[in-house]
C-alpha cells in the first residue's frame, strides 16, 4: 500500500524522520484488518483514561499531566504555583492549575501526580479559600495509592506554628498510601530562592522518577517575588472616635517618599516595635549591657535593638516557655506570659544565660492593615484605620496588642516603614457593577478605599454600605466623608447599626435582615458583596444572616443558600477579608 503522510504540518513536524519511515514501513506490511486494529488501539491510547506520553520540544517526557493546587490568602502561593507551571511549560510539560477553592474534590482520588503549594494563616490554619480542601484531606477513610505528590508550604518563622497547614496536608497524604516525591519544603517569607530550588529539585526528581536528588538552578528566570520595604512620614494621626468613647480607632495617613503601587483592597504590613518602657524594664531586670552586639539568625544589632525591633517578647508560646525553663533550670507552669514577667518570676543567673534566651525567641511578625485610601483619590498617601483595643490578662491586667499599641503611640511627622501586600481576593468589580459592602468597626477601612476610588473614577455602579459600631455620636468612623458621599450620590444607600445606643444590640446583620428583599434584588441584578472586619463572630453571623434572607426570599433550604453564596464566591461576587 502506498501511503503519503498528508497530516497537518504541525503534526508532521512532531515526527522524527525515523519514526515516519518506521510507521510507513509498518503500514505497507499490514493488512486492512491489521490497520483497523492499529486504529482502534491508537484511539484507546488517546482516550481520556489512558495515560499518554507528553513529549516536549526539548525532549522531556512525563507520563502523567501534573495537577498543581495552591491555597493562598495574599497571592504568594499562587505566584509559586504559577512559577512552577511556567517552569514545567518551558521544559515541555503541560500541567493543570487550580486555586484550592476551585478544585473539584471528587476528582482527587483519580489524581496520579499532584503538587500542592499552600500557606498558613491565623494560628496555624489554612487560608480561608483552602479550608474545604484541607478539611477534605482530613476526612477519614481516604486511600490514594496511585498518587505521587509533593508539598511546598509557605509560612513565616515568626509564627509558632510555622508552615502548619502545609505540614498537615503533607502528613495526611502520607497516611493515605500515597508516594511522597520530595520531603515537605517549608519556606519562610523570603521564599523566592527556596521555592525556586524546590521547583528545580522537583523537576529533577520527576525526570528520574522517583529518585530524590538535589538539583542546581539552571538559570531559567523565575518571576521575582518578595515584599519591598517602603518608608513614609505620618501626616495625620487622629482618633476617629469621640473623646467620650472608651474606644480608640486611629486614622493614620502616611505620606510616601516613593510611589507605592497598590489597588483598593490591598493591605499594608507593619513591623511593630516593642514599647521602650518594656525594653527598659527587661534591661534593668537582667542587668545586661544594652549595647553589646549580637548576631541572632539573619539579624545583627545591639541587645537593645534586638529587644526593640527584632524579637517577639510578648505572650510567649508554650514552646518558648518550656525552652526558657530548661535554660534557667526551673519548673515553670505551662502558661503563656511576657518575657518581662518570666524574667521577674524566674530570674536568670548570668548575662550568657540571657543571650541563650534571646536566641530562642521568635522574630517579631508583621501585622496587616487594610488600606483605607484610594490610589486615585489620595495620591502619594496610604491611610490606615487601626483599632487600639485593650484586652485583659487572667490576672485582670489591662494590656494592648503590640502593633496597635505601637501605631497608637506614633505621632505626627514620625517616620514609618511598611510593605504592601497584594490582596487579589478582595477587589472592586468593573465600574458599572453594583457593590454591597458590610464592614463594622475597622472593617470600614477597605470600603473607604473602594468608594473613594469609585468616586474619583466616576464609576457608574451603585454602592451600598452597611456599617456598625458602638454609638452613633461616638464611633461613626469617617462620618463626614460618608455623609458627603451620600449627598453627592456616590453612596447609593447606607445602613448603620449602633450596638450600644439602645437597650438591645443592633448589629449590621440586623440591618441586613431588615433589608432582605432589596438586598436579594441587588444580588439578582448582579451585585458584588463584600464583608470586612472581625472574623469571629461578626463575619460568621453576617453570613448566616445572608443565608437567612436568601432562604426566606427564594424558598431555599439553608444548604441551597449556602451553595448560592459558594457559587457567588467562586465567581468572585462574594469576597471576604476577615481577621
Ligand atoms: C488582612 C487583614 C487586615 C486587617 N486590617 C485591619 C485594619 O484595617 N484595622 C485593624 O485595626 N486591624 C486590622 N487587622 C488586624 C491586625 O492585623 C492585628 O491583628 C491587630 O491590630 C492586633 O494586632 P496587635 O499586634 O495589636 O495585637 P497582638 O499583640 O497580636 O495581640 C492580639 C491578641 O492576642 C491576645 N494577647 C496578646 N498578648 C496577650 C497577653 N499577654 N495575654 C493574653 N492575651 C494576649 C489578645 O487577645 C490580643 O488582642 C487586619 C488583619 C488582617 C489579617
Ligand atoms: N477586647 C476588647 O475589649 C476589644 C474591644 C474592641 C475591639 N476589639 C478587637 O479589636 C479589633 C478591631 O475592633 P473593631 O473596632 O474593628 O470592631 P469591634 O469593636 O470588635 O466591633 C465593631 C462593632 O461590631 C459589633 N459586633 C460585635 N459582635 C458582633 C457580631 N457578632 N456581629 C456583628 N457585629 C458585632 C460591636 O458591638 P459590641 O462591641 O457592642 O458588641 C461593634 O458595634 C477586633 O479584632 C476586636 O476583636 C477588642
Ligand atoms: C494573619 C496572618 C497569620 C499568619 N499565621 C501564620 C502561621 O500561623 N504560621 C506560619 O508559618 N505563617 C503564618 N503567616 C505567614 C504567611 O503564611 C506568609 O506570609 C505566606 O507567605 C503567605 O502566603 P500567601 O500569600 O500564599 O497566603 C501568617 C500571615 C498572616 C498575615
Amino acid at each position: 500500500m502506498n501511503l503519503i503522510l498528508t497530516k497537518p504540518q504541525q503534526i508532521y513536524n512532531m515526527q522524527t524522520e525515523d519514526k515516519i519511515l518506521l510507521f510507513q514501513d509498518l503500514v505497507k506490511k499490514s493488512s486492512r484488518e491489521e490497520i483497523s486494529w492499529f486504529h482502534g488501539y491508537c484511539s484507546a491510547l488517546l482516550s481520556k483514561d489512558f495515560p499518554t506520553h507528553e513529549t516536549s520540544t526539548n525532549g522531556h517526557a512525563l507520563a502523567i499531566k501534573p495537577t498543581i493546587i495552591y491555597g493562598t490568602e495574599s497571592g504568594n502561593s499562587k505566584k509559586v504555583a504559577l512559577n512552577l507551571q511556567s517552569f514545567l511549560k518551558q521544559k515541555g510539560v503541560s500541567s493543570k492549575i487550580f486555586d484550592a477553592s476551585q478544585y473539584p474534590l471528587r476528582k482527587f482520588e483519580k489524581e496520579e501526580l499532584v503538587f500542592l503549594i499552600i500557606s498558613t494563616q491565623g494560628e496555624g490554619e489554612p487560608p480561608a479559600s483552602a479550608q474545604k480542601f484541607y478539611d477534605f484531606l482530613h476526612q477519614d477513610g481516604h486511600s490514594f495509592p496511585k498518587l505521587k505528590y509533593a508539598v511546598l508550604a509557605l509560612g513565616d518563622t515568626s509564627y509558632p506554628l510555622f508552615c502548619k497547614a502545609g505540614a498537615d496536608i503533607d502528613n495526611q497524604l502520607s497516611k493515605y498510601q500515597s508516594t511522597k516525591l520530595l520531603e515537605l519544603q517549608k519556606c519562610d517569607t523570603d521564599f523566592e530562592e527556596s521555592s525556586n530550588q524546590w521547583i528545580n529539585t522537583l523537576f529533577e526528581v520527576l525526570l528520574k522518577n522517583p529518585v530524590e536528588k538535589k538539583a542546581v538552578t539552571n538559570g531559567i528566570s523565575i518571576e521575582k517575588i518578595g515584599y519591598k520595604t517602603l518608608t513614609g512620614r505620618i501626616i495625620e494621626h487622629i482618633n476617629l472616635n469621640d473623646n467620650q468613647s472608651d474606644k480608640e480607632t486611629f486614622h493614620i495617613a502616611i505620606e510616601l517618599e516613593e510611589p507605592a503601587m497598590y489597588e483598593p483592597g490591598d493591605v499594608a504590613g507593619i513591623y511593630p516595635e516593642n514599647q521602650p518602657e518594656t525594653v527598659k524594664k527587661i534591661l534593668t531586670l537582667t542587668g545586661v549591657d544594652p549595647f553589646k552586639e549580637l548576631q541572632l539568625g539573619k539579624k545583627s544589632g545591639t541587645i537593645r535593638e534586638h529587644l526593640t525591633k527584632n524579637l517577639n517578647i510578648s505572650y510567649l508560646s508554650l514552646e518558648i516557655i518550656r525552652k526558657y525553663g530548661k535554660i534557667v533550670a526551673q519548673e515553670i507552669p505551662e502558661v503563656r506570659m511576657d518575657l518581662q514577667d518570666l524574667l521577674r518570676i524566674y530570674p536568670i543567673k548570668s548575662a550568657l544565660e540571657f543571650e541563650e534566651i534571646l536566641a530562642i525567641l521568635y522574630p517579631i511578625s508583621p501585622r496587616l492593615y487594610s488600606i483605607a485610601s484610594s490610589p486615585n483619590a489620595h495620591e502619594s498617601e496610604i491611610h490606615l484605620t487601626v483599632a487600639r483595643s485593650p484586652f485583659y490578662t487572667s490576672e485582670g491586667l489591662e494590656k494592648f496588642g503590640i502593633c496597635s499599641d505601637f501605631l497608637g503611640h506614633k505621632i505626627q511627622d514620625s517616620e514609618i516603614q511598611f510593605f504592601i501586600r497584594k490582596n487579589g481576593h478582595f477587589r472592586l468589580p468593573a465600574p458599572d457593577k453594583d457593590i454591597i459592602m458590610i464592614g463594622p468597626g475597622t472593617g470600614i477601612a477597605p470600603f473607604r478605599s473602594f468608594v473613594s476610588e469609585r468616586d474619583a473614577k466616576g464609576a457608574s455602579g451603585r454602592n451600598w454600605l452597611f456599617f456598625g459600631d458602638r454609638k452613633f455620636t461616638e464611633n461613626f468612623l469617617y462620618q463626614t466623608e460618608w455623609q458627603q458621599f451620600a449627598s453627592t450620590g456616590v453612596l447609593t444607600k447606607v445602613n448603620l447599626a449602633w450596638s450600644r445606643d439602645g437597650v438591645e444590640k443592633n448589629y449590621v446583620q440586623h440591618e441586613i435582615l431588615k433589608e432582605a428583599e432589596e438586598l436579594v434584588e441587588w444580588l439578582d441584578a448582579g451585585a458584588y458583596i463584600y464583608i470586612c472586619g472581625a472574623k469571629d463572630p461578626m463575619s460568621k453571623d453576617v453570613e448566616s444572616a445572608l443565608r437567612t434572607i436568601l432562604s426566606q426570599n427564594k424558598n431555599w433550604t439553608d444548604q441551597e443558600s449556602e451553595q448560592y453564596l459558594e457559587d457567588l464566591a467562586a465567581k468572585g461576587r462574594f469576597q471576604k477579608d476577615v481577621y
